[in-house]
């Protein structure tokens, strides 16, 4: 019995270790989301343009990481509109509150969310998903469910990596041609496509759902 429980004490000993060094360091990884270089290669200020933000609107930035797009965002929607900061990951959300508060950015809300659910708090205008799909597992059935938090004619923009996919997410790669699908499954048409990402895509879907596209 003393034997068999302390192998069991040096299992659970070691597969805590394990789970622990699987964690990230959130300060280390804010540094990597908001390094000069990521900023520059995913040039947020265009992606940030070219997302056609009307003032009054509501976001999802689902995945929202350090928040690098949800505080421009929030500035381009003003006080009538609000940014959902959603992620999983409490750490970061905290970072996410602390800055929006430091840039007085009193329309940013955060949301953790569960891994299979954004627990949008409100239907919203847009949801922008940079380089988290990849990190969410069977997007397809992730996607349809997203479409209950859209108002009607929403839109969905996806910004993921189209070169150097990172080797952790190897298994989890997908092209356009695949997001194309799942998007159509989903009741949402392409409506742009944009080639200025040196690294990544960008494409902005429409939603249309199935009774009004008739
Ligand atoms: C590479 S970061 C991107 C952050 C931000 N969008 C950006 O481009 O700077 C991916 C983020 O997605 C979050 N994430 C992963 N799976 C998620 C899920 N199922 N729902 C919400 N967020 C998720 C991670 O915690 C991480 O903060």
């Amino acid at each position: 019995m003393f034997v068999w429980l302390a192998r069991l004490s040096c299992l659970l000993i070691v597969l805590g270790s394990f789970v622990l060094s699987q964690r990230r360091d959130p300060l280390e990884y804010i540094q990597i989301l908001e390094s000069a270089e990521r900023v520059k290669t995913l040039q947020v200020e265009r992606v940030i343009h070219a997302l056609n933000v009307e003032p009054g609107q509501r976001i999802a930035d689902l995945g929202a990481g350090s928040g690098l797009f949800s505080r421009p965002l929030a500035n381009l929607v003003g006080l009538d509109g609000v940014v959902y900061a959603i992620d999983i990951d409490s750490d970061l959300l905290e970072h996410v509150k602390e800055t929006a508060m430091e840039q007085n950015l009193t329309n940013v809300q955060t949301v953790l969310a569960s891994e299979q659910d954004p627990r949008i708090p409100d239907g919203v205008d847009l949801v922008l998903i940079c380089d988290t799909l990849h990190q969410i597992g069977d997007p397809s059935t992730y996607l349809r469910g997203l479409t209950r938090y859209l108002r009607p004619s929403a839109r969905i923009a996806v910004i993921d990596y189209e070169n150097d996919w990172p080797r952790r997410f190897e298994s989890a790669k997908f092209t356009v041609d695949d997001l194309d699908k799942w998007m159509t499954d989903a009741g949402l048409k392409r409506e742009e496509k944009f080639d200025f990402l040196e690294d990544n895509f960008f494409v902005i879907y429409r939603y249309v759902p199935e009774s009004s596209a008739r």
